[in-house]
């Protein structure tokens, strides 16, 4: 789609073939050079999250948290349709570097992605991107103000912030109770972190944790309201026993970033 040579940030060649990038603000990649940018989209977060949606909801609104290098978004777009899933599909993604998403036409997305060229073209030039059963939308900002003073509610939200550690702001317990008013009641979180401390701000939240079914990339975790999803539950209360220091991160400990 793009050409990497176009693309102004350090691109890093991940372990799939598919490409992901370095931020130098977080020192970060954006994905897992090991599970591979384009797998890690597809295996941690989409196909697990849409394997555990009832199948009857005709609609499905999802918050990708956050729009990056939109793997997470166009990973999506290309499951529903090599799964021939024609549901009404609603994707918000806040993210707060907008000069990365103008820059994403030039980047070398993988071939199975090529189709939604349009998406992430419409996407750098308006933030937005709608057909008659798709509708992408990037709000530039800070996530956690959006989630503030969003009114929606979410079936699925992929938490794909860079990690706790240098972008703890998205991993606190605050924001998890801040991101809890937006679920339904059987929403699905997916996350690459299988953390202590990201886990006790989920559980004290009062989400159900589970095990993924992580086949083909390293374990995370899955979190829901729902305390029936056909998972493995995490046992958090055996995990503060066994470690009574476990504690979530809180907003006072992180307020640089
Ligand atoms: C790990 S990357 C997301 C990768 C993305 N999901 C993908 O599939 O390409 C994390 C993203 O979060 C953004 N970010 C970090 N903190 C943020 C915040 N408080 N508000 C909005 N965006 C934020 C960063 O700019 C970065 O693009």
């Amino acid at each position: 789609m793009g050409r990497s040579e176009d693309f102004s940030i350090d691109l890093v060649k991940t372990e799939d073939g598919t490409f992901t990038a370095r931020s130098s603000s977080f020192d970060e990649c954006y994905h897992s050079t090991k599970d591979g940018a384009l797998n890690e989209s597809l295996k941690k977060h989409v196909e697990p999250a849409f394997a555990l949606l009832p199948k009857d909801k005709e609609s499905v609104t999802i918050l990708d948290i956050c729009f990056g290098l939109g793997y997470n978004t166009l990973a999506t777009l290309f499951y529903l349709k090599r799964e021939k899933i024609f549901k009404s599909v609603k994707i918000v993604s806040p993210e707060f570097d907008e000069e990365l998403v103008k820059s994403l036409p030039n980047f070398p997305y993988p071939d199975e992605l090529h189709d939604f060229k349009e998406v992430i073209e419409a996407v750098s030039l308006y933030g937005r991107y709608e057909s008659e059963l798709i509708e992408v939308e990037v709000v530039f900002g800070d996530a956690r103000e959006f989630l503030s003073r969003c009114e929606l509610t979410f079936d699925i939200v992929y938490q794909d912030a860079f990690s706790p550690k240098k972008n703890p702001l998205l991993w606190t317990k605050e924001y998890f109770e801040s991101l809890k008013k937006h679920l339904s009641k059987d929403a699905i979180v997916t996350t690459y972190s299988s953390a202590t401390p990201v886990r006790m701000g989920m559980y004290e939240c009062g989400l159900f944790l589970y095990n993924p079914p992580s086949k083909g990339v390293r374990s995370g975790t899955i979190a829901s309201p729902s305390p029936f999803l056909p998972l493995e539950k995490i046992d958090m209360e055996l995990k503060k026993l066994r470690n009574p220091a476990a504690a979530p991160l809180l907003d006072k400990d992180h307020q640089n970033r």
